[in-house]
């Protein structure tokens, strides 16, 4: 049976059945407070998470998770530095672009840096997390990881992270990745989790300069599901 979806433009599409793990997590709250009551029946549809590319257009809805996560905390998976101008619209914009710029190939790729791809999880017009996947393998990407995410506190253990996940490592399969590399501080249970989940192997912990370290890869094995 299919059931009805809210995407991120409003629009109601169709889509199959939830089956597994692969599915996104669904919010029928979301959809009953956006919508608004009569509007479409709530039972009918179910809010669904999507990844899209970082965007100027949700520029409000962004800050607005940016202020959930506090002053000064670092928001895993956006790409986000301390020195980032992201307030006023042309800012924000600008900084939106470097996110977005930073996938074309025509792009030349600073000095110590790798390509990236950097993903907003959003639903409807809220932004719930960010997720970010690099390309290739620096020493950067050897000591941190070719992945990083990251959900707002009011949006997590409803299953986005795992789900956001998945999704990327799809984009990793695509991209004609053979395995990633997770790292996440050795008490992160909630990040292990996530990891663990996805398929993610201990590799070992190590004691970096900002303390012990979870090492999880991740093999591909065959086409992408
Ligand atoms: C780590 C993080 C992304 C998880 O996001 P999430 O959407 O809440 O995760 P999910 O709901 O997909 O849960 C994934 C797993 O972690 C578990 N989990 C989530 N939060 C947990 C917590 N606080 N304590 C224990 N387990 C937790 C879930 O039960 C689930 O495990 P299961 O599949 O065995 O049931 C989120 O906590 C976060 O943004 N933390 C701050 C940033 C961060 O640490 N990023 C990772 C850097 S490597």
């Amino acid at each position: 049976m299919d059931t009805k979806r809210a995407t991120a433009t409003g629009v109601i599409v169709t889509v199959g059945p939830p089956s597994s793990v692969g599915d996104p997590p669904v919010n029928r709250a979301a959809v009953s407070t956006r919508l608004g009551a009569g509007a479409v029946p709530v039972d009918m549809v179910a809010a669904m998470p999507e990844l899209i590319a970082p965007t100027a257009r949700l520029h409000t809805a962004w800050l607005e998770a940016h202020a959930e996560w506090g002053p000064g905390v670092h928001e895993d998976g956006f790409g986000l530095l301390p020195s980032d101008e992201v307030d006023a619209p042309a800012d924000f914009a600008a900084w939106v672009a470097t996110r977005t710029d930073a996938l074309d190939q025509s792009n030349p790729v600073a000095a110590g840096q790798v390509r990236c791809t950097y993903r907003w999880i959003v639903e409807g017009n809220r932004v719930l997390g960010g997720i970010a996947l690099r390309h290739e393998g620096n020493d950067a990407v050897r000591w941190a990881g070719h992945i990083g995410y990251g959900i707002r506190p009011s949006a997590r253990r409803r299953g986005l992270a795992t789900w956001a996940l998945g999704r990327i490592l799809d984009q990793a399969r695509v991209l004609g990745m053979d395995r990633v590399l997770i790292v996440c501080e050795a008490d992160n249970v909630a990040s292990a989790k996530t990891t663990e989940r996805l398929g993610g192997l201990l590799e070992d912990v190590r004691d970096t300069e900002d303390g012990a370290a979870r090492r999880y890869w991740i093999e591909f094995s065959g086409p992408s599901t």
